[in-house]
């Protein structure tokens, strides 16, 4: 009996969601806190999926698994192997629509279960481009900032047709993110920012631009400028996100809020309209007593971590 396992961590955008989209670039994080299992077994028969979401034969899979549907069609393809004997079973600690990348770790987790199940070796290339079938389907134009971070082990600067590089932090930066509680569907929130762009080009590219600013700045300020700059950096950025039209009273409430209880910076994280925040704590100390208030003031999960200070040879 054949069994194989696949495992992929989750995502955390720091800046520069949305205009990544447009060409500007992104700082993501790997974020390990939650993440996905993949795991293939042998079982005679048609291919059946058991996730949260459907359990069943892929044929008849729902329409918001299309995406993973083809990612596994293409990769069995690639593998040589035939479309039927396995079940997949999917299972995912990563809140789905709030930001976090879920869609892109269970298409990563999936491929290289896959690939395991075939003991073929795979490079970060090939999880790359079949995963990317996969987020294609589901968020129609994906910058593919997901997919690359969730194989990433250190934060990525991003920017779409160029080389990834990978930024050492200078420090250590104490991070928390909240979950507004609230569903937020990126292919929604992606279409509404293009839309905006076709009626005001001029004006939302300024918008697009700044973001793009914040996003060197934030890149020097996580290597060298520190976590005080950082954060008024995560403000500004939030303001432009809220001219794009992409954060909503839930996360205004959570970001408000954690700047009063002395946040260096907070902002949407992800897609946005819903939910999470990314706010930026002043060292582990407040980072503890911001996520325990984070908590009683309602917000659904709260999970604080630190981005650790990696030295440069
Ligand atoms: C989603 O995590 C980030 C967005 O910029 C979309 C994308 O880059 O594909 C909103």
């Amino acid at each position: 009996e054949q069994i194989a396992i696949g495992v992929a961590h989750s995502k955390l955008i720091l800046i520069g969601e949305h205009a990544v989209v447009h060409g500007q670039p992104a700082i993501a994080i790997p974020f390990p806190l939650v993440g996905v299992e993949s795991v293939i077994e042998y079982v005679p028969g048609t291919i059946k999926i058991d996730s949260t979401f459907y359990h069943g034969p892929i044929s008849s899979a729902p329409k918001s698994l299309a995406g993973i549907v083809r990612s596994i069609y293409e990769t069995l393809d690639h593998l040589k192997l035939p479309h039927r004997d396995l079940l997949i079973q999917v299972k995912s600690s990563i809140p789905p629509g709030k930001g976090l990348g879920s869609s892109a770790s269970v298409a990563i987790a999936v491929v290289k279960s896959l690939f395991a199940y075939a003991e073929q070796p795979y490079t970060k290339e090939d999880l790359l481009y079949f995963a990317n079938l996969s987020e294609e389907v589901a968020h129609g134009a994906p910058s593919g900032i997901d997919t690359l971070t969730i194989t990433a082990e250190c934060p990525v600067w991003f920017e779409r047709e160029n080389p990834v590089y990978y930024i050492k932090p200078s420090d250590d930066f104490h991070f928390i993110v909240a979950d507004t509680g609230k569903y937020g569907d990126t292919r929604t929130a992606v279409e509404s920012v293009a839309n905006l762009f076709k009626s005001a080009p001029k004006i939302i590219q300024e918008k697009l631009d700044r973001i793009g600013e914040l996003t060197y700045q934030a890149k020097h300020a996580l290597e060298k400028a520190g976590k005080n700059i950082l954060g008024q950096l995560l403000n500004e950025a939030q303001k432009e996100l809220e001219a794009l039209g992409v954060s909503d009273a839930t996360l205004n409430k959570l970001i408000n809020f954690a700047r009063q209880e002395g946040a260096l910076g907070a902002k949407l994280t992800g897609a946005g309209n819903g939910g999470c925040i990314i706010a930026l704590a002043q060292n582990e100390v407040h980072s503890r007593q911001l996520a325990d208030k984070l908590r009683k003031f309602g917000a659904h999960a709260v999970w604080p971590f630190v981005l650790k200070r990696q030295d440069s040879e």
